[in-house]
């Protein structure tokens, strides 16, 4: 048997490690929607351009949906020594339709069209990713709502800092997560350029419509440089660097999570439907997906450096390297689709212990930094002396084992003796909380502003 696909040129078929190594069929049938579509796209324009005749290419569309049906209903057999997806696609269609099959790869290459399918693929998952960044943000608003008065401490070192509200610190990651999704929007409308019809990198003599093809393919325009074309991957660097960023945001609320359900903080309960159990210790609740959520950061990042070495230093245009791009990011891809349903998922789940988080709160002299103010507001003291007094009155509660607001009246005047009665008003955590009103501030009442205002957003977006 001769070389099935490069018969002219080559009487040998390929060593079986060549076979194994160049074969991309494995994983890139995963095109196979966007490569009947770039297809069809290509075939019809050929018509219209008179480059191909009608009845060709309506024998061509016809084919190619039929192998759509057997590629969707499992009845397609791939094969290795088609090499990918495209000639897989391209040598079953013969078989179905016969020579005018060997049409349609006019006025085409390989390297656009894998750089055609590619950027459809990518441009799919931008818009998945972004509706499910939308539904993250839905799920962190309802708990900010119903949380705005919650008061839990806020920490820095992980250090009980200063008292917050539950809902100011979900609101913070919806932040984050809005960042996210309108990073998706901005690498849309970059990679929103049809690079087929840059043929093998040079362009084509065919008097093609490009323009044509960009939009039956639902592009915004065609690439402007047929080099550019077929050598650029920066839509799948980028959206490898949005998933990356995205990850470390789903880790660090999946670490939160992870500390907040542990029965030292048991701040947060997940329901069984997002807890494992321990085979050996029956006692335990395992925050199991909250660990795979952080452990996905793993893989994205290393997609996003695995795409980022291979296309350092390649010489332009197209080079066989460039097929390592694909399982990176089909990695990438579905690493952050389950990272972020299930965040979606554990966010709307979690019963939060208000009381716990309330009772943390108070430790810790969360309220240091309300004495220290109140000294500067009621008695004009500068900050920094105000400070001075306040960490004394840290010690002295730290010495009675006692908080702040349990220190005697008389006690606080040996430090400074203008304190009156009015300061107890300020060392609660919920005036604490109330007191913080600035733009952005934990209030609650800024929290249910801060909800309200993303909504409006969300709903004009
Ligand atoms: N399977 C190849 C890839 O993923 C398709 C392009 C092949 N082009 C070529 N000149 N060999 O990159």
């Amino acid at each position: 048997v001769g070389n099935e696909m490069w018969g002219g040129r080559f009487a040998a078929r390929p060593d079986a490690i060549m076979q194994e190594i160049n074969a991309s069929i494995d994983f890139d049938k995963r095109l196979f929607h966007e490569d009947i579509d770039g297809s069809k796209a290509h075939a019809a324009m050929l018509a219209d351009q008179g480059i191909i005749g009608r009845e060709d290419a309506a024998e061509i569309a016809r084919g190619l949906e039929a192998i759509r049906a057997e590629i969707v209903a499992g009845d397609f057999a791939f094969s290795r020594e088609r090499e990918d997806i495209h000639m897989n696609v391209e040598a079953r269609l013969a078989e179905i339709i016969g020579p005018a099959a060997g049409r349609l790869h006019t006025a085409r290459s390989r390297n656009d069209q894998v750089a055609v399918d590619f950027r459809l693929h990518v441009k799919g998952a931008f818009q998945a990713a972004e509706a499910a960044f939308g539904r993250l943000i839905e799920a962190l608003l309802d708990r900010a709502e119903e949380h705005a008065d919650t008061v839990m401490p806020g920490f820095t070192h992980l250090q009980v800092a200063q008292p917050v509200t539950f809902g100011h610190h979900c609101l913070a990651y919806v932040e984050m997560a809005a960042r996210d999704r309108s990073r998706c929007a901005d690498a849309i409308t970059r990679l929103d350029e049809c690079p087929l019809g840059a043929a093998a990198l040079a362009g084509t003599g065919f008097a093609i419509d490009r323009h044509a093809t960009a939009l039956a393919l639902g592009f915004r325009e065609p690439t402007r440089n047929s080099i550019d074309s077929v050598s650029d991957r920066d839509f799948a660097l980028e959206f490898l660097s949005m998933a990356s960023i995205a990850a470390v945001h789903l880790s660090r609320l999946a670490e939160e999570i992870v500390i907040w359900s542990t029965p030292q903080f048991n701040f947060v309960r997940l329901s069984d439907a997002f807890s494992t159990g321990s085979s050996i210790m029956p006692q335990k609740r395992n925050p199991d997906a909250a660990e795979l959520v952080r452990a996905k950061t793993g893989r994205i990042n290393g997609a996003l450096i695995s795409l980022l070495t291979v296309m350092k230093g390649l010489p332009l245009a197209y080079s066989k390297d460039m097929q390592e791009d694909k399982e990176q990011v089909f990695d990438a891809i579905d690493s952050l689709a389950i990272a972020l349903a299930a965040t979606t998922g554990m966010v709307g789940d979690m019963t939060v212990n208000v009381a716990a988080m309330r009772a943390a709160a108070g430790h810790g002299f969360s309220t240091a930094t309300d004495l220290a103010d109140w000294l500067v507001r009621e008695l004009g003291l500068p900050f920094r002396e105000a400070h001075h007094v306040t960490g004394r009155a840290v010690a002295l509660a730290e010495s009675q084992k006692v908080g702040l607001e349990a220190l005697e009246l008389s006690a606080l005047q040996t430090l400074e003796p203008r304190i009156t009665e009015a300061v107890y008003a300020v060392l609660g955590v919920d005036a604490s909380v109330r007191s913080r009103t600035s733009f952005g501030g934990t209030a609650p009442d800024n929290v249910r502003k801060a909800v309200a205002d993303w909504r409006t957003r969300l709903l004009s977006a």
